[in-house]
C-alpha cells in the first residue's frame, strides 16, 4: 500500500494541494506532525546558498485523515552512517551533519569525505565499521555493483549490522539487485529500507529530495524525520523492489525527454532558429519543465556542468530496458534514447552532465555530412 508524505518549507501553500483523482490511493499528509520536532531538535538550514524562507509545517490531509506515523524524538536513531560521498551523497550527508544529526561517513576515495569531516563528521575505514558503530546507515552508491559490493562484500556493511539496526540503500539500482541486498542485510537480523531518490545535485544540496521508498516500514517510520532533512516528500511503496522499479520509469522518462530536447535544439538551430528562443517557447508552453528550461542555457553554449553523470543516465535506461523487458512491455522511445547516451559514452562524456547526450547528435550530423 502506498504512502506519500510531502513536506512544505514554505508560506505558498497553494502549490501543494493535491487533488484525490491523481494523488495516491492512501495516505497523503503535508508534513506531517513530526515537523515542529525536526525543527526543534535540528537546527540548521539546507546548504543551499539560496536564502531560505521561513518554514511553515501545515498538517493537512489531502483525502485521508490517517498520517503516516511518525518517530518520537526518543526513537530517532541516534548515529548515523553515510557511505558514498559523491554528488549526491556529500550534500545529502552534509545537510544530515547541519542540522545537528551525529554522522560517520566512509567513501571509496577517502577524500571526498574530508570537507565533511570538517563540518564535524566521523570516518570510519569501511562499511562494516561504519554500520557497526551507526543505528541506520545510509548507502548512496554509483550502480548495482558498487551498491553490493558495499553492502555485501568484504569488509561489507552487512558485517557490522545486527538485530536493532538498519539500512537504508539511496542508490538507483533494479529490483533484482535491491532484493539481493535486502536478503543479505535481513539475514543480520537488520532492516532494510531501497529509498532511491528523484532530484538531483541542487534538490539534494536544498534538501529537497523525493525518495521513493520500499521494504521494512518499521524502518521507513524510524529514518522518517531523516529523509524530510534530506527531501521534501517521501513515498513508501510497499515491498523492496517498487521504489527501484519506480526510480527506473521515472529516469527513463527523463532520459527519452533529454534526447528528444536534444534533437529539437539542434534542429531548430540547423533550421536557421535561435535554440535560446526555442528554451523561452518551450517554458511558457504545456510542455515546460524545469530540467529545459534550466539545462537548455547551458546545452545551447555546449557546456554540461555535471549535476547527474550521463552515464548514470544511461545505466538507468539500460536498467529501465531490462525492467521493462521483465515484463515484455515495448519500450522503443528509451530504446532508442539508450543508444544515443550509448554514442555519447563512446565519446568520452561519462562524467560530463547527461545533458551532454545532445553531443552524441552533433556527432552524428557531423559524420553523415562528411
Ligand atoms: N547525480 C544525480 O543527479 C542523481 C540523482 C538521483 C539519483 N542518483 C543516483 O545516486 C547514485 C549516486 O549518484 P552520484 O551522482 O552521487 O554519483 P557519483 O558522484 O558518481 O558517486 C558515486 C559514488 O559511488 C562510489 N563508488 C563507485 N564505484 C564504487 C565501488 N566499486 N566501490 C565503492 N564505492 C564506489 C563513488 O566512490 P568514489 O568517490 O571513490 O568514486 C562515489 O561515492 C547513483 O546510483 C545515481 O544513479 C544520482
Amino acid at each position: 500500500m502506498a504512502t506519500a508524505v510531502i513536506k512544505n518549507n514554505f508560506y505558498n501553500v497553494s502549490s501543494i494541494v493535491l487533488k484525490p483523482s491523481t494523488a495516491i490511493p492512501t495516505t497523503v499528509a503535508m508534513c506531517s506532525n513530526f515537523c515542529p520536532r525536526i525543527s526543534n531538535r535540528l537546527p540548521g538550514p539546507p546548504i543551499s546558498s539560496f536564502p531560505t524562507q521561513p518554514r511553515l509545517c501545515v498538517s493537512a490531509n489531502a483525502f485521508s485523515s490517517q498520517a503516516t506515523n511518525a518517530t518520537s524524538k526518543e526513537e530517532l536513531p541516534s548515529r548515523i552512517g553515510f557511505l558514498g560521498i559523491g554528488i549526491m551523497g556529500s550534500p545529502m550527508a552534509q545537510n544530515l551533519i547541519k542540522s545537528g544529526c551525529d554522522v560517520t561517513v566512509w567513501n571509496r576515495t577517502k577524500s571526498k569525505c574530508d570537507p565533511l569531516i570538517s563540518l564535524g563528521a566521523k570516518y570510519k575505514s569501511s562499511p562494516e565499521e561504519v554500520a557497526a558503530s551507526c543505528d541506520v546507515t545510509f548507502a548512496v552508491l554509483a550502480g548495482p555493483e558498487s551498491a553490493v559490493d558495499v553492502a555485501c562484500g568484504k569488509y561489507g556493511a552487512a558485517n557490522g549490522l545486527r538485530p536493532g539496526k538498519g539500512y537504508v540503500d539511496v542508490s538507483t539500482v533494479d529490483g533484482v539487485t535491491s532484493k539481493l541486498i535486502s536478503k543479505h542485510i535481513k539475514a543480520t537480523g537488520a532492516l532494510f529500507l531501497e529509498a532511491p531518490v528523484s532530484g538531483s545535485k541542487k534538490p539534494a544540496e536544498d534538501g529537497q529530495l523525493i525518495f521513493l521508498t520500499a521494504g521494512d516500514k518499521p524502518l521507513y517510520e524510524t529514518v522518517a524525520p531523516l529523509l524530510d532533512i534530506m527531501g521534501k516528500s517521501r513515498f513508501y511503496l510497499g515491498d523492496v523492489g517498487n521504489g527501484a522499479a519506480m526510480k527506473l520509469v521515472v529516469n527513463m522518462i527523463m532520459g527519452s525527454m533529454m534526447a528528444s530536447f536534444s534533437e529539437g535544439l539542434i534542429l531548430s538551430e540547423k533550421v536557421g532558429l535561435d535554440p535560446n528562443v526555442l528554451v523561452e517557447v518551450i517554458s511558457q508552453g504545456a510542455i515546460s519543465a524545469p530540467m529545459f528550461s534550466t539545462k537548455g542555457p547551458s546545452m545551447v553554449q555546449a557546456t554540461y556542468p555535471t549535476a547527474f553523470p550521463l552515464k548514470h543516465q544511461q545505466k538507468d535506461l539500460r536498467l529501465a530496458l531490462g525492467l521493462a523487458e521483465s515484463v515484455s512491455q515495448p519500450t522503443p522511445i528509451a530504446a532508442a534514447a539508450n543508444e544515443l547516451y550509448k554514442v555519447a559514452k563512446s565519446h568520452g562524456l561519462n562524467d560530463q552532465d547527461f545533458s551532454a547526450v545532445i553531443e552524441a547528435l552533433k556527432t552524428k550530423l557531423q559524420s553523415s555530412e562528411n
